[in-house]
Formats: C-alpha cells, structure tokens, sequence
C-alpha cells in the first residue's frame, strides 16, 4: 500500500479531514472553498426530491450528508469507502436521516445496474489503484437521466504542475490528462460532458441519456 492510500486510512487523519485537512489542501490545488465544491456538487447531480444518490470514497462523509439534504420524499445518499477509519467518522459526525453508509471497494460496487440517479466521486479517483475501472462502475449504476460528477487531478505543464506530479508519483497520487474522464464519458455514451478547471483540479459532469 503505498503512501497516499496509508494516510487516508489512518484514524488520526480521519479525525482531522473534514475540520481541517481537506478545507487547507483542496484550497491549496484548487484555489475553491469546500462550501463551493458542495453547492456546486448539488447544482451539477440535479439533486432534488426522491432522487437515490451514491457517493463514491465518501471518506468521513462530508459531502454525502450536504448532497442528502438536497433531497426529500424517498430520497437519499449512500456513501461508500473503503477506509473503516473513515467510515467511523462518517457515522459518528454525518449520520441524519437521509444517509448511509457502506464499506466497499470502488473497483467492485456492490449495486445492480442503473439504480442510481446521482453518482459522484470527488477527491478520491487519484488514490484509487484502478481509477478506470472504478470510473467504469460509477456509469454502470447510473440511471438512464442520471447525471455523474467527478473530482480528479489534471496534468498541468507548469513548474508547479511539474513539482506536484514528483510529490504525486512519490506519494502514489496519480495525475490524470485532461481528456480522459471526458472521453471515457463519451465512449459510454454520456452527453453534456461538462469539464471545468481549476488550478490542480478537474471537475468533470456528464448525463447517461433517458
Ligand atoms: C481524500 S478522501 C475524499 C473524501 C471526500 N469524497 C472529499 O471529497 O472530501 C479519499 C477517500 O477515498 C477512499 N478510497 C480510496 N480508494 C478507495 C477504493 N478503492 N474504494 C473505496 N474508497 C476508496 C479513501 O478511503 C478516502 O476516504
């Protein structure tokens, strides 16, 4: 296991993740604020009424309660990771009546196809060991109608783009191109593919047709 995926099942990190390490780093790559990130999640997944929601490597489920309280009627978020540390915070600080959570592996989602009608990842597909096939596994539990978003690195050919692939390839954080999510999206058959850059960040949306 390498660095990245060790820290991020630490229990001490846990602790701190919500409160103060994702606000100070996301700012740091992304020059965004989490309420942004948050309010922007909501508007890019149509998050509204009974709509079923799954939000991949939730960690302490930070944003898996914002985006369940979004919904009302039947609705709900599920959020899924495979850190028990995290997890356990999850429960202890995110619970309310509209969320669960589960622990699973987002290369094998443990869900029946197109059940979903809000599927989002966000500050996770660099950690995991195979991005594509977790990305793979978002799009095969969407609901036709049911809109995708995703958070990621993007490669920037810059000397700080340059500096934080070295620390990304030391820690075994991945820096990902600018069209893969994009194209992958397309060649699922996705539309309104939407990609937005922000410094270090991509922020990728897309709809699965009716
Ligand atoms: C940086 S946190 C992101 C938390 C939250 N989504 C956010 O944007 O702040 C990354 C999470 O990805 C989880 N993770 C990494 N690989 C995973 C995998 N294969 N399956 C499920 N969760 C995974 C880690 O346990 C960690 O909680």
């Amino acid at each position: 296991m390498n660095l990245a995926r060790r820290t991020m099942n630490a229990p001490a990190l846990a602790a701190v993740y919500e409160r103060a390490w994702r606000p100070t780093l996301f700012y740091l790559a992304s020059g965004r604020t989490t309420a942004a990130d948050r309010r922007d999640a909501v508007t890019a997944l149509h998050l509204e009424g009974s709509k079923k929601v799954l939000d991949i490597a939730c960690g302490p489920g930070n944003f898996t309660k914002y985006l369940s309280s979004a919904l009302d009627g039947d609705g709900y978020a599920i959020g899924l990771d495979y850190s028990t540390p995290m997890l356990a915070r999850a429960v202890t600080d995110n619970a309310g009546p509209r969320v669960g959570y589960l622990r699973g592996d987002a290369r094998r989602l443990p869900f029946a196809d197109g059940i979903f009608d809000a599927v989002c990842c966000f500050g996770a597909l660099y950690l995991i060991p195979d991005p594509i096939a977790a990305t793979r596994e978002m799009i095969r539990v969407l609901a036709p109608g049911g809109r995708i978003a995703i958070t990621a690195s993007h490669r920037t050919d810059n000397p700080f783009g340059h500096a934080s692939r070295m620390v990304g390839s030391w820690s075994g954080l991945r820096v990902f191109d600018n069209d893969i999510f994009p194209t992958l999206f397309a060649e699922h058959g996705l539309v309104d593919i939407d990609q937005r850059i922000h410094r270090l960040l991509q922020y990728v949306s897309a709809s699965r047709p009716e």
